[in-house]
């Protein structure tokens, strides 16, 4: 099983035979190491309940907690009506898993959103516009508002927020959206956190909008991070900003120290995300707080790009959907469960990085690309 290490939960699922445990689940239980670890049994049987199998899960690990399981008829687990739904959710409440955690960052294909820990959609597909210059920002807004996207990404660091809201200004006088189908994110660079109050509402006058959807801190700064998340907290009580969160956060302790130190726990974090990248350990991580991760060079960044268009992998899965290398990879974000957003300066490539909603990556094919982690950045900010 891939990064086993990495979970501290292992539900178990498995039919009672002959009052006990299949072997292969045994064998399973052989090969890996659970200590440290919880493990959470739930059962098919026909009459027999758990059979004391929790019991012998408890009796084979020392160092291992054993949860209370979830038996059900096998009848009635595959007719899943709604009482056994009910079952379900309260088993997981019970345990620690509220069900609106894991819905609230279940991904909607059909409206292209995910639904923040804030209560507010969140386009899962954006522009990036790192690099770009107003005048290049302000076209490949337009053009990507024009295109379908819903989603900007900028920050007050990349010099070009005007030139975003002179887009957004643009698409909107030409009736292509309005205001509220759109989602803004701006950033507060780390020479900012002590005046917070101050420097959202200079990005807000530069981008020309009365609210953020969202935004973040750029970077990690222990020493102040917390004053300025305060200040942004603050204006989201002012209906300046609607969702807060983080960004280049590589660490879970230091995501938990700001996380536990502020009332509004961060809708998402944007890291440094692409196959060689995964960041699948800090994804399950921030899930706990229903935090969303976000893609920061999903394709690799400028000078780099070409290495994941060219890996193998990647390039066959391309030729087998008869799409891109970047729209694979832009596909297999959203289906692992990752915003991205892609920074471009050329309309045909913004074109063809919202033209992903037409076809899916089998179960195959994801596995494929998990393969390719390599734990690797392509920078090193
Ligand atoms: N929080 C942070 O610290 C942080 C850091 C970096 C980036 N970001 C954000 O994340 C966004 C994405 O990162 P990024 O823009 O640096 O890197 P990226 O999206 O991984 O890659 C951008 C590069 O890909 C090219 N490209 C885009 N679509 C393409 C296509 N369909 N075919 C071929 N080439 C294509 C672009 O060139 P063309 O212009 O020619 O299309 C550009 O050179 C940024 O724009 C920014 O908003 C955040
Ligand atoms: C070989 C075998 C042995 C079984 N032994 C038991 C048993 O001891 N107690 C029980 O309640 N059900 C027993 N069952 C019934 C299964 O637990 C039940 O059909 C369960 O729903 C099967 O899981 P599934 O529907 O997910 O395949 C047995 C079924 C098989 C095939």
């Amino acid at each position: 099983m891939e990064n086993f290490d990495e979970y501290e939960t292992v539900f178990i699922g498995y039919p009672i035979w002959w009052g006990d445990m299949p072997m292969i689940v045994y064998n399973f239980l052989e090969q890996h190491n659970f200590d440290g670890k919880t493990i959470i049994p739930f059962n098919t049987h026909e009459g027999s309940g758990q059979a004391g199998t929790q019991n012998t899960l408890e009796n084979m690990f020392a160092n291992t907690i054993v949860e209370k399981g979830l038996a059900l008829r096998g009848a009635d687990a595959q007719k899943m009506e709604a009482d056994t739904q009910a079952k379900i959710d309260e088993w997981l409440e019970e345990l620690g898993f509220p069900k609106t955690e894991i819905e609230s960052s279940t991904f909607n294909f059909e409206t292209k959103t995910v639904k923040l820990n804030s209560g507010y959609e969140m386009p899962i597909l954006g522009l990036g516009t790192y690099a770009l210059s107003d005048e290049q920002a302000e076209n490949s807004t337009y053009w990507a508002l024009k295109a379908g996207f819903r989603l900007i990404d900028t920050a007050r660091i990349y010099g070009n927020e005007s030139g975003v809201g002179r887009g957004i200004k643009r698409a909107i006088d030409e009736g292509i959206v309005t205001r509220e189908e759109i989602f803004v994110t701006t950033k507060m660079w780390t020479s900012d956190y002590e005046n917070g109050e101050s420097a959202i509402q200079a990005s807000l006058d530069r981008l020309g909008l009365d609210y953020i959807d969202l935004m973040i801190l750029h970077h990690s700064q222990p020493q102040n991070d917390i004053t300025a998340y305060n200040s942004m907290e603050k204006a989201v009580k002012e209906g300046k900003i609607r969702s807060v969160g983080l960004s280049n956060y590589y660490d879970e302790d230091d995501f938990d120290r700001v996380a536990n130190a502020v009332e509004i726990k961060p809708a998402l974090l944007q890291n440094e995300t692409h196959p060689y990248h995964q960041s699948g350990k800090m994804k399950n991580h921030i899930a706990k707080y229903g935090t969303v991760l976000e893609s920061w060079y999903p394709l690799g960044g400028r000078g780099h790009t070409q290495t994941l268009f060219n890996d193998e992998t990647i390039a066959s899965i391309a030729s087998a959907h008869g799409k891109s290398s970047a729209q694979i990879i832009l596909r297999w974000h959203l289906q692992a469960g990752q915003i991205a957003i892609p920074g471009s300066s050329n309309e045909q490539h913004i074109i063809e990085n919202y033209d992903i909603f037409d076809f899916e990556l089998s179960q195959e094919e994801m596995n494929d690309i998990a393969k390719l982690e390599r734990n690797e950045r392509f920078s090193n900010y």
